[in-house]
């Protein structure tokens, strides 16, 4: 018992003084992220401002828009068909996928996202299509 008093009265002690502590510093750290607009940006930077310096973001953007993607493919929101972030997410980045999304794209395509087919864009050239499918796996959030 003699003993056990002291180092138990010890414990109490510790804790709630590590409590005092991890409280008071929590609390602060809230109140600055909280007071302060930097951290709500930085968790907001936007995949294309987070890729638009790269070249495979400037060409296959571009053709993208020019082949009307856009009018059922959103950045980071699905809309009629999946954003082009979820399918960077879903396909690894290799030189195979690359070519079976051009033939989905080039043939269209349906089930992979749900029962909306992707229609097909027989009048599109291979290669301009591989450089917007390389510019959709860039996409990783
Ligand atoms: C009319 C709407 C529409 C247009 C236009 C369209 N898509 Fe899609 N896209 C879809 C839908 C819907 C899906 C989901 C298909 C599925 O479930 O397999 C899809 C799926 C995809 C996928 C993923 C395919 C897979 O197998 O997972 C890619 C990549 C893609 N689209 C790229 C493109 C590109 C590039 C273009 C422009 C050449 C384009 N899409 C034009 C509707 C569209």
């Amino acid at each position: 018992m003699k003993l056990i008093k002291p180092f138990s009265i010890g414990i109490i002690a510790l804790s709630s003084l590590a409590y005092a502590c991890g409280g008071g510093s929590q609390e602060s750290t809230e109140t600055a992220s909280n007071s302060s607009a930097a951290p709500a940006q930085e968790t907001k930077v936007s995949l294309e401002d987070k890729y638009k310096d790269d070249p495979i973001f400037v060409t296959g953007s571009l053709k993208a828009k020019e082949a009307g993607c856009t009018a059922c493919h959103m950045l980071e929101r699905k809309v009629v068909g999946p954003s082009y972030a979820d399918v960077a997410e879903k396909y690894e980045n290799t030189p195979e996928n690359v070519s079976m999304l051009a033939d989905h794209v080039i043939n269209g395509n349906v089930g992979n996202w749900g029962e909306i087919q992707m229609p097909s864009h027989p009048h599109l050239e291979r290669s301009d299509v591989e450089d917007m499918i390389k510019y959709v796996l860039l996409l990783k959030r």
